[in-house]
């Protein structure tokens, strides 16, 4: 049999191109940070994880550009070999200090954090355990691992505990959820969760992607609960809050080195350029020295959120800046979706299989630099769509 053959009885993205609705791929031409052009649309961009607008910040384009003066564009080489510049260093040890932690370890994208943090701390008769809304990342990390996998249900403390409790006693365990949960918005409520993890000596890591830089006075979930002890290990990106492409693990010292001796997608991947690592380090700066960014950022969260309750849309349980439109099924997801874009505000349809069946939702999620004139705009067209379509 061709193993080709899948491809030529693919039709789905077809199907959805000839209903007019085909939202994915679509090229910016311009991109101003909340506002962008897709051919001849004018969006305010919804769609974004650009949480403190930092992209198009004056300090993180100058310090990119200073980088790649004296650096060039790429280190052409893994970190393990030529791949390590003083810049690296540099950055890991100011995240460390800023996320409280003996050591952090500079990837090049949060995905390649997950995959090589998870493969090279979960060993043969090692087990993972994961939340069932967990990013891909993590469940790719866990398959790639030589462990084995067990899932939760969502946020689900009981269930945890059930599964640690059915796994052999003397077998390593990770424990791996995300901080605050990408498509859901909701928080994973690590002070319970510690206590469990410690019942039965299992290690705990937190994928902080969507809230360093957001929660916690910027420093994540665990900075938000006020907690001291009990998460092993926080894995952060640059690709969200930070501006830039990347992404990092902190720890213990200890265990950072081994980390760095073993996670293959650290050592078999060229390491991130030096335009991306001088961009995060200069949205560091901005995020300690602007705390009134992450601020306004809160507050359009709250707003939002009452705003949308209040029209009548289901936003599910998000604590966040994320706020999902949850809308129930496939066609009315898209639909909604073109009717936003149409009338100028750009989310992201999520379908199934990508969430389940009955929440498919359109992720929407905010910027500190969103001006209220904009967001009542968002607002304003939410309410006019979600009524004509039935929605709410
Ligand atoms: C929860 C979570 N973890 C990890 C990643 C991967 O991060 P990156 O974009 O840096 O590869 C993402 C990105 O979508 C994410 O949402």
């Amino acid at each position: 049999m061709d193993v080709f053959m899948k491809c030529g009885e693919y039709t789905t993205a077809d199907e959805v191109r000839e209903a007019g609705l085909y939202p994915y791929f679509k090229p910016l031409t311009n991109n101003e940070g909340t506002e962008a052009v897709i051919g001849d649309h004018h969006l305010i961009m919804i769609g974004s994880n650009n949480y403190l607008g930092l992209t198009v910040h004056p300090k993180v384009r100058q310090a990119a550009m200073e980088a790649i003066e004296r650096f060039g564009t790429s280190c052409t080489g893994s970190r393990f070999l030529n791949g390590t510049l003083e810049l690296h260093l540099e950055l890991e040890r100011r995240l460390a200090e800023f996320m409280g932690r003996e050591a952090t370890l500079v990837f090049s994208t949060g995905y390649q954090v997950n995959l090589g943090v998870i493969g090279a701390i979960v060993g043969r008769g090692d087990y993972v355990i994961t939340d069932k809304e967990d990013h891909a990342s993590i469940i790719d990390g866990c398959r790639l691992s030589y462990g084995t996998m067990k899932r939760y249900p969502h946020n689900d403390l009981e269930g945890l505990d059930r599964v640690l409790a059915s796994l052999p006693e003397e077998a390593g365990k990770l424990v791996v959820v995300d901080g605050l949960f990408s498509m859901g918005g909701d928080i994973a409520p690590l002070p319970d969760l510690i206590p469990i993890c410690r019942k039965y000596e299992a290690r705990l890591m937190v994928d902080d992607a969507h809230s360093v830089g957001v929660l916690g006075g910027g420093r994540g979930t665990v900075a938000e609960f006020g907690i001291t002890e009990g998460v092993d290990l926080v894995m952060g990106t640059f690709s969200k809050s930070f501006a830039s492409l990347g992404g990092f693990i902190a720890g213990d010292a200890g265990v950072i080195d081994y980390i760095q001796h073993h996670a293959r997608s650290l050592i078999f991947s060229a390491s991130i350029p030096p335009a991306n690592a001088a961009a995060a380090m200069a949205a560091l700066e901005i995020m300690i020295a602007e705390p009134e960014r992450i601020q306004r950022l809160i507050e359009i969260g709250a707003y939002m959120r009452k705003e949308y309750r209040q029209l009548g849309f289901n936003i599910g349980e998000t604590q966040s800046p994320i706020i999902p439109i949850i809308i129930g099924d496939d066609m009315t997801t898209l639909r909604v979706w073109k009717a936003l874009f149409d009338a100028g505000v750009y989310t992201n349809p999520v379908i199934s299989p990508g969430v389940p069946a009955g929440l498919q939702l359109l992720r929407t999620s905010y910027m500190a630099t969103h001006t209220d004139e904009q967001l009542d705009r968002v607002l304003d067209t939410f309410a006019k769509v979600g009524q004509a379509l039935g929605v709410i």
